[in-house]
C-alpha cells in the first residue's frame, strides 16, 4: 500500500544541489508539459532504438529536451549484441580499485566519459558498485569497490565526476543487494539494516556525493520486495537517507508492475511494459497522482540541465558518432598506466624486476598470447587491439637482446624442458568470469594449476606467475614460484602493463582490493547464505564480508586485502593523531634502492560496544613515486562517518563513544604504526 503523501513530501536532495539555474530551467520545462510528454521522459523505446545504444529516451522536439543515448558499461564503451565497438577497452572496475588511487580513478572516469561523449551517447551504464561478497560472484570484476565499502565510496566520487564533466550521465549499479548471478533475476536478498547501510550502502553515498545522475535498481528482490518497487530501500533509503536527488532507472526488463512509478523508480528500461501507457492511464483515472510522474520527470530533467545534456543536444542526435573510432593513442597510453599501477606484485623471492643477466626468456600459457582482457556480458568491451604478453615481452626482448621461447602449455612436459633451458620463465594464467553465472570454483580452469607446477618443478626459482582473474583465484602453488604478479581483467593494454612491471619500468604498488583465498568457500557460506534456498540468500554474516570474516575467525587467507609488495621497501614513521580534527598523520620513506610509490592504508579498530568488525578500512593514500631516501607526510582525514557505526534502532549513524586504535600500514595484514584516540562528540563532528 502506498502512501502518497510521504512519497511527495521525502526524500531531500542532500547532495544533488542542482544548481538555481537547473532548477529554474528544469521548473519552466516542466510547466510546459503535457501529461504524456512527462510520461514519455520516464520509460525507454526499446533495446534497439538506436544502433550502438541500449537504451534510448526519445527527444520532445516540441520543447527541445534532447534524447538520452545510453549504452553499457562499467568497463567502457560496450558494443550491443557484438559489434564492433571502436572503443577503448579499459581497464575493468576491478582494476582501478586495486590501484587504491583516487586520482588514477578520475581520470579513468573522464577518459570513458569522453569516448562516451564522442560516441553520441550521453548516459553511461556504470560504474558497478557492488560489493564483492561473494568471491566467486561473476560479475566481481566490473566493481570500484572490491569487497570494502570505503574503497567504493572513495573511488565512486571521482569517477563519478570523471564521467559526468564530459556531459555524459553516470549510472551508478546496480542497487541494491545484487551480490550474485545465480538466481539473479528471482533471487530475495535478505540483509539487516545496519548491514545494508555499513556494508553495501557507502559505495553508492560515495556517488551521491559526487552528483551521480541514475542510480540502476537491480533485478533481484531485497527483503521479499523486488528492488525496482521497494519503498524501503529505493524511497526510503537511497533517495530519503543518501538524499539521492537523480533518478532511479531499472535494471533492463526489472520491472514488475506499475507500482514501481509510485515505491521510487523513476525511469523503466529498455521499454514501456508498465511506465508508458499504463502509468498514464493510472494517472489519468486517479489511481496515481500526476504528482508522480512530475516528481519522476524532474528528476530525469535536473541532471540533464546540470550537466550540459541540453547544450550538446546536437551530439546525441548524430546516429553516426555511434560507429566512430574513438580510441587514440593517449588513451591506450593511459589503459597501460592504470593496468601496470594496479598490477599486484604478491610475491617476489629476489627474482623480480628481471635480471639484465637473462638473455633466454620462456613465456608460457594461451593467456600469454590470448590475455582474457575484460569479463563477458554488458560490462564486455570488444577490444579494438590487445597487446598480448607475449607480444609486450617480444618487443622488451628486442630492446635488451634476449631471445624469447614460447609455448602454449598444452603439453605440460614439453613447457617444462622449454622452461628448463630459460633463464627466467614467465608463466601466464587465467579466467574469465561472465554476467549471469557464478563462477562454480575458484581454481583456475583446465590443467594451468598443473602447468605451474611442471614449469616451477623445472625452472624453480626463475619462475614468474602472472595470473589474469575477474577476482579472488586459487593460487595454490605460489609458493612453488618465486614470483607472482595479479591482474584483475586488465584491458587491451595488458602485455605493456605487464612488461612494464616485469622489466622495473614501473615499480609495482598495486593492492589487492580482494582477499585471495586458500580454498573455494573459505568464509564457509551455507546454502542458505549462498547461493540462497527457497529463493532467498540471507546475508547472516552480517558485516563479515571479505577481510572482515578473516580477521574475526583468525583464519590467514592466501593473500591478504590490501596487500602489494614493492621493489623497494618502505618504513613508517612518527604517526600522530589529532583526535578533535580526526587527522591521522605519519611519514613513509624509501628504505631501499629503487623509486617507488607506496599505498598506505588506515584501518579502525572501533571499540567493543560498537560491535564492528575487528578493523575497517577508512583511508588510503598512494604517495607520489619516492627516490631512495626519500619521504613522504601522509595525511588520512577522517569523517565522523568513519568513526561512526549505524544505529537500528535510531535509524541514525552516531559516533561510537570510546577508544578507536588506528592500524596504518602496508596492508590489513601489515600493519606498521598502531595508536588510539577517543573521537569528541561536538557538533563539528555530525555524522
Ligand atoms: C545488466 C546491466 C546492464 C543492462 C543493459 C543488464 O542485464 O544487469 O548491468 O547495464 O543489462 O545492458
Amino acid at each position: 500500500m502506498l502512501v502518497w503523501g510521504a512519497l511527495l513530501g521525502g526524500g531531500a536532495c542532500r547532495t544533488a544541489a542542482w544548481s538555481p539555474e537547473t532548477v529554474e530551467r528544469t521548473e519552466h520545462t516542466l510547466g510546459q508539459m503535457s501529461l504524456p510528454e512527462k510520461v514519455a521522459l520516464l520509460h525507454g523505446s526499446g533495446a534497439r532504438a538506436v544502433p550502438g545504444g541500449v537504451g534510448y529516451v526519445a527527444p520532445n522536439r516540441r520543447l527541445g529536451i534532447p534524447p538520452l543515448v545510453m549504452a553499457n558499461g562499467p568497463q567502457g564503451w560496450g558494443p550491443w549484441s557484438g559489434e564492433h565497438g571502436n572503443s577503448t577497452c579499459w581497464p575493468s572496475g576491478l582494476t582501478i580499485a586495486a590501484t587504491f588511487d583516487r586520482e588514477l580513478a578520475g581520470e579513468w572516469g573522464a577518459a570513458m566519459g569522453a569516448e562516451f561523449y564522442a560516441k553520441g551517447t550521453n548516459v553511461q551504464l556504470g560504474p558497478d558498485l557492488n560489493v564483492a561478497r561473494v568471491p566467486s560472484g561473476g560479475r566481481n570484476f566490473e566493481s570500484l569497490s572490491g569487497e570494502d565499502p570505503f574503497l567504493g565510496y572513495a573511488l565512486s566520487q571521482p569517477v563519478v565526476r570523471g564521467i559526468q564533466g564530459n556531459h555524459v550521465l553516470a549510472v551508478a549499479k546496480h542497487w541494491v543487494l545484487n551480490n550474485q548471478e545465480t538466481n539473479r533475476l528471482s533471487d530475495d536478498a535478505v540483509a539487516d539494516e545496519r548491514t545494508r547501510h555499513e556494508l553495501y550502502y557507502p559505495p553508492f553515498d560515495g556517488a551521491v556525493s559526487a552528483g551521480v545522475s541514475a542510480v540502476m535498481c537491480s533485478y533481484n528482490r531485497v527483503g521479499g520486495a523486488w528492488s525496482c518497487e521497494n519503498q524501503e530501500t529505493l524511497r526510503g533509503e537511497l533517495k530519503g537517507r543518501l538524499g539521492f536527488g537523480g533518478f532511479v532507472v531499472s535494471d533492463w526488463g526489472a520491472t514488475h508492475g506499475v507500482e514501481s512509478a509510485g515505491a521510487g523508480l523513476d525511469m523503466e528500461q529498455p521499454g514501456a511494459k508498465f511506465m508508458g501507457d499504463v502509468l498514464l492511464a493510472e494517472v489519468r483515472s486517479g489511481a496515481v497522482p500526476e504528482a508522480v510522474v512530475d516528481a519522476s520527470a524532474r528528476r530525469v530533467l535536473q541532471p540533464m540541465y546540470e550537466y550540459g545534456i541540453f547544450e550538446h543536444a546536437g551530439q546525441w542526435e548524430n546516429l553516426s558518432k555511434r560507429s566512430l573510432d574513438v580510441t587514440s593513442p593517449s588513451h591506450s597510453a593511459l589503459a597501460r598506466r592504470l593496468a601496470a599501477a594496479a598490477t599486484v606484485l604478491a610475491r617476489n623471492e629476489g627474482l623480480l624486476p628481471v635480471p639484465a643477466a637473462a638473455r633466454r626468456i620462456a613465456v608460457i600459457g594461451a593467456q600469454a598470447r590470448e590475455p582474457t582482457v575484460h569479463g563477458w556480458g554488458s560490462g564486455a568491451v570488444l577490444p579494438t587491439y590487445v597487446v598480448s604478453p607475449l607480444r609486450a615481452i617480444r618487443e622488451r626482448a628486442v630492446l635488451c637482446g634476449c631471445t624469447v621461447v614460447y609455448d602454449d602449455g598444452a603439453d605440460e612436459r614439453r613447457a617444462a624442458s622449454v622452461a628448463a633451458e630459460a633463464d627466467i620463465v614467465v608463466v601466464v594464467v587465467g579466467d574469465s568470469s561472465h554476467e549471469g553465472l557464478d563462477r562454480p570454483t575458484l581454481a583456475l580452469p583446465g590443467s594451468q594449476d598443473a602447468l605451474v607446477r611442471a614449469v616451477a618443478a623445472a625452472a624453480g626459482s626463475r619462475t614468474v606467475v602472472a595470473c589474469i582473474s575477474p577476482g579472488a583465484v586459487l593460487l595454490p602453488w605460489d609458493e612453488e614460484v618465486s614470483a607472482l604478479l595479479l591482474m584483475l581483467m586488465p584491458g587491451l593494454e595488458v602485455g605493456n602493463a605487464l612488461a612494464d612491471v616485469l622489466w622495473g619500468e614501473v615499480n609495482p604498488s598495486g593492492r589487492l582490493p580482494v582477499t585471495m583465498p586458500g580454498r573455494d568457500n573459505e568464509v564457509n557460506f551455507s546454502a542458505a547464505m549462498f547461493p540462497g534456498s527457497d529463493g532467498r540468500s540471507v546475508y547472516s554474516e552480517r558485516l563479515l564480508v571479505g577481510y572482515r570474516w578473516y580477521d574475526t575467525h583468525g583464519v590467514t587467507p592466501r593473500y591478504p586485502f590490501g596487500h602489494g609488495l614493492s621493489y623497494t621497501r618502505f618504513e613508517y614513521h612518527g604517526l600522530s593523531i589529532d583526535a578533535s580534527a580526526l587527522l591521522v598523520n605519519c611519514s613513509v620513506a624509501n628504505a631501499g634502492r629503487r623509486a617507488g610509490s607506496e599505498v598506505a592504508q588506515l584501518y579502525l579498530a572501533f571499540p567493543a560496544r560498537a560491535a564492528s568488525p575487528p578493523q575497517q578500512l577508512r583511508g588510503f593514500v598512494r604517495t607520489g613515486v619516492l627516490a631512495p631516501g626519500e619521504s613522504a607526510e601522509v595525511s588520512f582525514r577522517l569523517r565522523a562517518r568513519d568513526v561512526s557505526a549505524y544505529d537500528p534502532a535510531s535509524r541514525e549513524w552516531a559516533v561510537v563513544p570510546g577508544e578507536f586504535e588506528v592500524r596504518v600500514g602496508a596492508s590489513s595484514r601489515d600493519v606498521r604504526l598502531v595508536g588510539r584516540f577517543s573521537p569528541g562528540t561536538t557538533e563539528a563532528l555530525l555524522v
